[in-house]
């Protein structure tokens, strides 16, 4: 993937400092914020995306959760399942993540992932409730590699689960949370991806 000349170093730097930001109070997610960057770019290339959209994405998926950072530790950290009010609040981050980027235009390419990216095709997810092409190309991209990436993740409060095991939990939510189309360009690159895996 070759960055074009608009990707400006000091912009990626920014993009960078406000991820690992982020990734400072939440566990492991720097690294996080890596792979789905890189997953995201390998699964946009397959799907044909042009450059423009590409560095969005880029983004976008670096600074998804950029919004947790105005969530409160004991919400963020709790090792436990969240209350339904505390899942209200989690649910904010997202907003959160638009007024953050809201600062700089160039960072405002990543909004169709901050603001979209926990929408289901199936219009069931948060916080608009958009369905299938009513959510950005970028966000229904974002979605299944982020889930990915969480599912084959060591966290503290789980082991990562095998491939095959997490590649059928997208199959059995292509066209309820994930774009059909998506899954299927990612099906085709996903082991290869995963043997990669840093
Ligand atoms: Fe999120």
């Amino acid at each position: 993937m070759k960055l074009s000349d608009d990707l400006l170093q000091g912009n990626t730097e920014l993009m960078a400092v406000l991820g690992s930001a982020i990734a400072k109070r939440d566990s492991d997610t720097n690294s996080h914020n890596y792979r789905v960057t890189i997953y995201a770019i390998r699964l946009a290339e397959a799907l044909k995306l042009n450059p423009f959209d590409i560095h969005r994405l880029i983004a976008g998926a670096f600074l998804h959760d950029v919004g947790k950072i105005g969530i409160s530790d004991n919400i963020l950290l709790k090792p436990d399942k969240l209350t339904a009010e505390e899942f209200a609040i989690m649910r904010t981050h997202v907003l959160l993540g638009v007024e953050i980027i809201a600062h700089s235009a160039w960072l405002m390419g990543a909004r169709e992932v901050v603001e979209y990216h926990h929408e289901k095709y199936d219009g069931s997810g948060y916080l608009q409730g958009l369905k299938g092409d009513e959510i950005p190309f970028n966000a229904r991209i974002f979605a299944v590699v982020d889930v990915f990436d969480a599912l084959t993740s060591r966290r503290p409060y789980k082991a990562p689960m095998e491939f095959n095991d997490a590649m059928a939990i997208l199959h059995r939510d292509r066209g309820r949370h994930f774009d059909p189309i998506v899954v299927d360009a990612f099906n085709v690159i996903a082991r290869d991806l995963h043997q990669t895996r840093v």
